[in-house]
């Protein structure tokens, strides 16, 4: 397609006609011109086709939600996934699956978390960016969501989320930044609410400035399902595709803004030529794909299996041993809660439950125990589960939240379970005390029994084949290894976000700036329920030996991270280590420490690896919104590496240096503490004030000026038995500068 030359030969109409969908789910046709339609669908955990003139979606796999993938600390998994969707994408001659969602969790309460990855940019990002290479190596393209601050769903569509610019870069645009930059998106959609005050699908701002000037981005940008306000002015900002559409009023809008000489027509062709670089996309996927549901669901289950949480396993009372009489109790042993509801809603092609795949090990009894419908307690489920617990060695209980709890639209009022099944909990307990709880829910939730129960066990919402993976888990056939990657804080109002969520009317103000998630835990010393990077093994593994390529790092140079890890247990196992990078003296606020590496591995008992990472600039950078710009302060940085954000098992401090020496020269108003970083300047203000290096020898001057922090002028009050001028002082800093 000869797209400059087909833009020639457009009237503004069918140009203007191209800026908008068809329907819900294609772009517009121009016969006449030999341009096709295409088809996008939901999106991100399976494919949600809906074909013309139905209701349902067809039937697809619904794979493990962001949620719970994201606990896999795996990126070669995500992109597995992401290449099974591709492929069953390119069967069904879609041209853009609508996902990744790569929104940082705020609040541990916004119905979409189950959607998005993490409260961490760096792993969110890499998230993200596996599962747009695994999509897109079909011919696929992926739209990576929601684009910007879409972090809670309480009036989403109208909310003004105001955050300051470091904020907005280090945590909620870094999540964007590295997939755009790394994976390079086919679309991008932007999201429903305002950012400072602007509504994202109009902000010249992000859509322009920041994501095609700053990140080099070349892709489409799609309004998220109606979230225009002015068509015209995102025209200007850069938003190409108006979706699902405007029954043509706002192609009618683009064209008499043209007309009126209110839009430049430049800008509808850049929108246009998008469109158009899309459409041809299109055709990119393998026309003879094929879809194979079952082997999908193994590979669903397969996922699922490397991404679930051990929490707790007291005593080891996992993996249980067939041989043991188990009960099986609650509802979602039967009828998992394996997805959240709206917009990303699979029609599954089937679901395994706990109870189907246990028939392939063993015999347990079942139990319902409590209802979903309602919050109420059923006397007779409650009693008939307590008699089953007593009858077992060990029980087995489903427990989480209902659909009605959390989903797409709203946030959860709350973060607890419904009371029926705390009160199951509390009366199986009574009865028999090997009590393993398997959860399902999409976000972080309060756990009143986890001090009373001996193992716990997350699955987050784990997508069609669920209960083969906790089968798996439970008896051992697979050794668990994900790790959270969010905290699970104690309590809702432990959050950073609590005291400003979810805002007065239409604002939001993000005022714990960059102190999200564990950033915040951290630097406030809470301590979190279970924290975020952990999770347990059924092996055990020793950390050691931590080298690193420098001890002195020029700014613009990689520091290579090496360590050892060993299986130190009985089984194999996998372990995800953990990269921290911690600024030791910063002139501006920054967290006690932030994730810039991790990886996992697989090891044999007693097999031992060595793991290397690779740090640049950016792993020591933070935004410095005076000069827009990533900026690395010189001096000393810890690299922390653990199996947790809150086990840190070893540590390295390197000394980073400008990559070429600074010329900045010194002034009679250069603070002391400045100059005494200069070994030149220590050693002449050490000769001025004639002390030594030795602090017990130091004079009484000495030690007030280096307290004080004052500036050079200030020797000359502070210092009179010296007899200082500003004129000594003057030629101090000549000396000094001309040393530079
Ligand atoms: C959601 C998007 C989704 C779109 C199409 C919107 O309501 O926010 O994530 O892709 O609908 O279903």
């Amino acid at each position: 397609m000869n797209i400059d030359k087909l833009i020639g030969e457009m009237t503004l109409e069918e140009k203007a006609s191209l800026l908008s969908g068809k329907d819900f789910w294609h772009t517009k046709e121009i016969k006449r011109l030999g341009i096709e339609k295409i088809m996008v669908s939901d999106g991100p955990h399976g494919l949600r086709k809906v074909q013309d003139g139905e209701r349902d979606s067809i039937k697809a796999n619904c794979f493990p939600t962001a949620s719970s993938l994201a606990c896999s600390f795996d990126r070669s998994l995500v992109e597995r996934v992401g290449k099974a969707i591709g492929n069953e994408c390119a069967a069904e001659d879609i041209t853009v699956i609508l996902g990744p969602g790569a929104n940082i969790k705020r609040t541990p309460i916004c119905g979409r978390n189950f959607e998005y990855f993490s409260e961490d940019p760096y792993l969110s990002g890499e998230m993200a960016s596996a599962y747009i290479k695994g999509v897109q190596s079909q011919g696929v393209g992926t739209s990576l969501k929601h684009f910007a601050c879409n972090n809670q769903e309480h009036r989403r569509m109208a909310i003004s989320a105001e955050t300051d610019e470091r904020t907005l870069r280090e945590i909620y645009l870094a999540s964007f930044e590295a997939p755009i930059k790394n994976a390079k998106p086919w679309t991008v959609m932007c999201s429903y609410n305002r950012v400072n005050g602007e509504y994202a699908s109009q902000s010249k701002k992000l859509l322009t400035d920041i994501l095609r000037g700053d990140w080099e981005y070349g892709g489409l940008v799609m309004s998220d399902w109606g979230a225009v306000d002015d068509r015209v002015k995102g025209v200007f900002a850069g938003l190409d595709l108006e979706m699902p559409g405007s029954m043509g009023k706002n192609d009618e809008l683009i064209v008499e803004s043209v007309r009126s000489g209110k839009l430049d027509e430049k800008y509808v062709d850049i929108c246009v030529k998008r469109v158009l670089n899309l459409v041809e996309k299109g055709t990119l996927h393998n026309k003879d794909a094929k879809w194979d549901k079952d082997k999908d669901h193994a590979l669903c289950a397969e996922v699922q299996s490397e991404c679930m949480v051990l929490l707790k396993n007291e005593g080891e009372i996992l993996p249980l041993d067939k041989k043991d009489k188990i009960a099986f109790i609650g509802k979602f042993a039967q009828a998992p809660r394996y997805q959240g509801g709206g917009s990303s809603h699979i029609n599954s092609y089937k679901v395994t439950s706990a109870l189907d795949a246990v028939k392939d090990v063993c015999e347990v009894t079942y139990a319902q125990g409590y209802i979903t419908e309602r919050d109420e307690t059923d006397k007779k489920l409650l009693s008939e589960a307590v008699s089953a617990a007593y009858d077992a060695d060990k029980v087995v209980l489903f427990a989480g939240l209902p659909e009605a709890f959390e989903s797409e639209g709203f946030d959860r009022q709350h973060m607890k379970m419904p009371c029926c099944q705390l009160e199951l909990i509390d009366e199986v307990l009574k009865v028999n005390k090997n009590v393993i709880v398997v959860l399902h829910n999409g976000s972080p939730i309060e756990m009143p029994f986890a001090d009373k129960v001996p193992a716990i066990l997350e699955s987050y919402l784990g997508g069609e084949a669920v209960g083969k993976a906790q089968v798996d888990i439970l008896f051992g056939a697979v050794n668990p290894s994900g790790k959270l990657a969010e905290t699970f804080p104690e309590k809702l109002s432990d959050n950073p976000s609590y005291l400003n969520y979810p805002g007065e009317g239409n604002t939001v103000k993000y005022k714990e700036g960059i102190f999200v998630g564990y950033r915040y835990y951290d630097k406030k010393e809470i301590e979190p329920l279970f924290p975020f990077g952990f999770g347990l093994s059924y092996t055990t593994f020793d950390y050691s030996d931590i080298i690193v390529s420098h001890d002195e790092l020029k700014e613009n140079q990689i520091l290579t991270v090496k360590v050892t890890v060993t299986n130190t247990g009985r089984v194999k196992g996998k372990e995800t280590v953990e990269l921290y990078v911690r600024d030791l003296h910063s002139q501006v606020i920054r967290p006690q420490k932030e994730l810039k590496g991790f990886e996992k591995t697989e090891l044999e008992p007693g097999e031992s690896k060595q793991i290397v990472f690779k740090l640049d600039k950016r792993a020591f950078a933070y935004y410095d919104a005076k000069v827009s710009a990533w900026r690395v302060e010189y001096g000393k940085f810890d690299i922390l590496v653990g199996s947790s954000s809150r086990d840190i098992r070893l540590t390295k401090s390197v000394f980073v240096a400008p990559a070429e020496d600074l010329k900045e020269p010194y002034t009679i108003n250069s603070l002391c503490s400045d100059v005494l970083q200069n070994p030149y300047g220590k050693k002449l203000i050490e000769e001025l004030l004639e002390v030594s290096d030795d602090p017990d020898k130091s004079s009484d001057e000495f030690k007030v000026i280096w307290l004080g922090e004052m500036p050079l002028r200030s020797l000359v009050s502070f210092v009179p038995k010296k007899n200082i001028t500003r004129e000594t002082i003057s030629k101090l800093v000549d000396k000094l500068n001309a040393s530079l």
